[in-house]
C-alpha cells in the first residue's frame, strides 16, 4: 500500500521547522519531516524534542497521530506543500547557501506537479528566484508558476518568546507569480492568524534582512553610547531608562557583550554581500559591525582592569562567566559573544569557568571550559564573575550578596561589588 498524500512536509527540522510542523499538525494537517540528521530524526520519532519551544509531549502527540520524521527525501513526493527551513549560515565569514541548494536538489528530484514549495530560510534578495527556482526546475523538469507553485515566506520565530509564536506572529508571503502567492496564502492561512502579501519574493527576502539589520544597527548604536558613557563617566543604564520612557519615536535596545544567535549577527552579512554584489557601499552596516564586534574586547579589558584594581594579577585569575547562551533562558549558543569574551580572557592568562543551567558543555577555541554546578560555590571561588546573560535564575540580590566582584554587562545589578559595562 502506498502512503496517502501529506498536507505538509517540512525540510529541516530545527528551531524554525519543528515549531512550524507542530503548529500545522495541531490544526489537523497530515505532516512529515525530512532532515539529514539521523539524530534529529531518531529523536523526533522517539517523541523527543530538541527545540525548547516544542515540548516532548507535543512531539509524542504528533507521532501518535501520524507524524513521522525521516532521512528519506522520497517523502517529499507525498506532499501537497513542502517548506524548506534549512540553515543559512556563514562559512569563513561569507554567506553559505549550500544547505539551501542541497535541500532544493532533494525537493527537485522528488517534486510532483501542483506541489507548493516554500522557502522560509533567511537569505538575500534573489535566492528564491535565482538559486532555488533553477534547481527545482532542472531536478524535476517542471516549471515554477506553471507546473508547481513557488513561494518565499520568511520565518520570524523568536525562540523562548512566550507571547508570540507561529500562530499569532504576522507572516509575510510572496510568490514568484500572483497565483503562487495565492497558494502560499491559502496554505499559511490554515494555521496563521495574519498574513501580509508582499509584492514579490525579493521584497519579502529584503524585508526579513531589514528586520534583523534594524536590530543589529540599533544594538550597535546603544553599544557605542555605552562605550561613550563609560569614557565620560556617566551611567548608560540611567540614560537608557530615561530615553525609554518616551512613548513615541524611540524603540529601546540594550547594550551588551556583543550580538549572538543564528540570525542577528548573520543576516547583516547576507545584506552586506548582496550590496557588494550590486556595487553598493552599505555604510551603516560596516560601522555597526565594527562597533558590535568590539564589545567583547571591551568586556575583557573591563574585567582585566577590575582585577588589576582589586590587586589580583590577571594571569591565573579565576574568572566565572554567568550565562553563555546568546539570549536569556535558552540553551542556544550559536554565535554567542561568550566565546570571544572567554577567548580574550584565556589569552590574557585567566582561568575561565562558566555557569549556565541551560548549557551542559561549552567549548572555546577547542578547550572545554569548566562548568560550575553550584552558583554560590562558583561565586565564592571566583576573583571576578562576569554577568554575560540575563537568565532568570540570576537573582540580583543573591549575586550581590555573594560579595564576589561582579562585572554586569546587562545593567541589572546594583551594589558596592558591582561594576557595569
Ligand atoms: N532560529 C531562529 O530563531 C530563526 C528565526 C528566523 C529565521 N531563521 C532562519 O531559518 C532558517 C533555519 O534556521 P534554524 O534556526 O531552524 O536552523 P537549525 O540549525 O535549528 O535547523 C536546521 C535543520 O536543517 C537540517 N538540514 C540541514 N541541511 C539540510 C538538508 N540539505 N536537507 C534537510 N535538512 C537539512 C539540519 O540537520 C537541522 O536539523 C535559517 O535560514 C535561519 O536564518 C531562524
Amino acid at each position: 500500500m502506498t502512503d496517502p498524500r501529506l498536507d505538509l512536509v517540512v525540510v529541516g527540522l530545527g528551531y524554525v521547522g519543528l515549531p512550524l510542523l507542530a503548529r500545522a499538525h495541531e490544526t489537523g494537517m497530515s505532516t512529515a519531516g525530512f532532515d539529514i540528521s539521523g539524530e534529529v530524526v531518531a529523536g523526533l520519532n522517539a517523541g523527543r524534542s530538541h527545540v525548547a519551544d516544542v515540548p516532548d509531549s507535543a512531539v509524542t502527540d504528533m507521532v501518535a497521530t501520524g507524524f513521522r520524521a525521516t532521512n528519506e527525501p522520497s517523502v517529499i513526493a507525498d506532499a501537497d506543500t513542502v517548506v524548506l527551513c534549512v540553515p543559512t549560515g556563514l562559512t569563513d565569514g561569507a554567506p553559505d547557501l549550500s544547505s539551501v541548494r542541497a535541500a532544493a536538489r532533494a525537493v527537485g528530484e522528488n517534486l510532483r506537479p501542483n506541489t507548493l514549495v516554500v522557502l522560509e530560510s533567511t537569505s538575500y534578495p534573489g535566492t528564491t528566484e535565482d538559486v532555488v527556482r533553477p534547481i527545482l526546475e532542472s531536478g524535476s523538469g517542471l516549471r515554477a508558476g506553471e507546473d508547481f507553485h513557488l513561494a518565499y515566506s520568511p520565518e520570524r520565530i523568536d525562540p523562548g518568546n512566550p507571547q508570540f509564536g507561529v500562530r499569532n506572529t504576522p507572516k509575510v508571503v510572496a510568490g514568484v507569480t500572483p497565483l503562487c502567492a495565492k497558494y502560499g496564502v491559502a496554505f499559511y492561512g490554515r494555521f496563521i492568524d495574519t498574513l501580509v502579501v508582499s509584492r514579490g519574493t525579493r521584497e519579502a527576502e529584503m524585508a526579513k534582512l531589514l528586520e534583523n539589520t534594524y536590530r543589529y544597527v540599533n544594538i550597535a548604536l546603544v553599544n557605542e553610547v555605552a562605550l561613550f558613557c563609560d569614557r565620560i563617566g556617566i551611567d548608560v543604564w540611567d540614560v537608557l531608562h530615561c530615553a525609554g520612557t518616551k512613548p513615541f519615536g524611540y524603540a529601546p535596545f540594550q547594550p551588551g557583550p556583543g550580538v549572538g544567535g543564528h540570525c542577528i549577527p548573520v543576516d547583516p552579512v547576507y545584506l552586506h554581500s548582496a550590496a557588494e554584489g550590486a556595487g553598493f557601499a552599505f555604510r551603516t552596516l560596516a560601522a555597526a559591525r565594527e562597533v558590535n564586534e568590539r564589545m567583547s574586547e571591551h568586556v575583557v579589558s573591563r574585567a582585566q582592569q577590575l582585577l588589576r584594581d582589586s590587586g589580583a594579577p590577571v594571569d591565573g585569575a579565576k574568572v566565572l562567566l554567568l550565562g553563555v547562551s546568546y539570549k536569556p533562558d535558552i540553551a542556544d549558543i550559536r554565535e554567542t559573544p561568550a566565546v570571544p569574551v572567554a577567548a580574550g580572557l584565556l589569552r590574557a592568562g585567566a582561568e575561565v569557568a562558566y555557569h549556565d543551567p541551560h548549557v551542559p558543555g561549552f567549548e572555546v577555541v577547542g578547550r572545554p571550559l569548566n562548568r560550575v554546578e553550584h552558583l554560590d560555590e562558583g561565586l565564592r571561588e571566583a576573583d571576578v564573575a562576569i554577568v554575560l546573560q540575563d537568565h532568570s535564575c540570576y537573582d540580583p540580590v543573591r549575586l550581590v550578596a555573594s560579595r564576589c566582584l561582579l562585572l554586569d554587562t546587562r545593567g541589572k545589578l546594583a551594589g558596592e561589588n558591582v561594576q557595569h559595562l
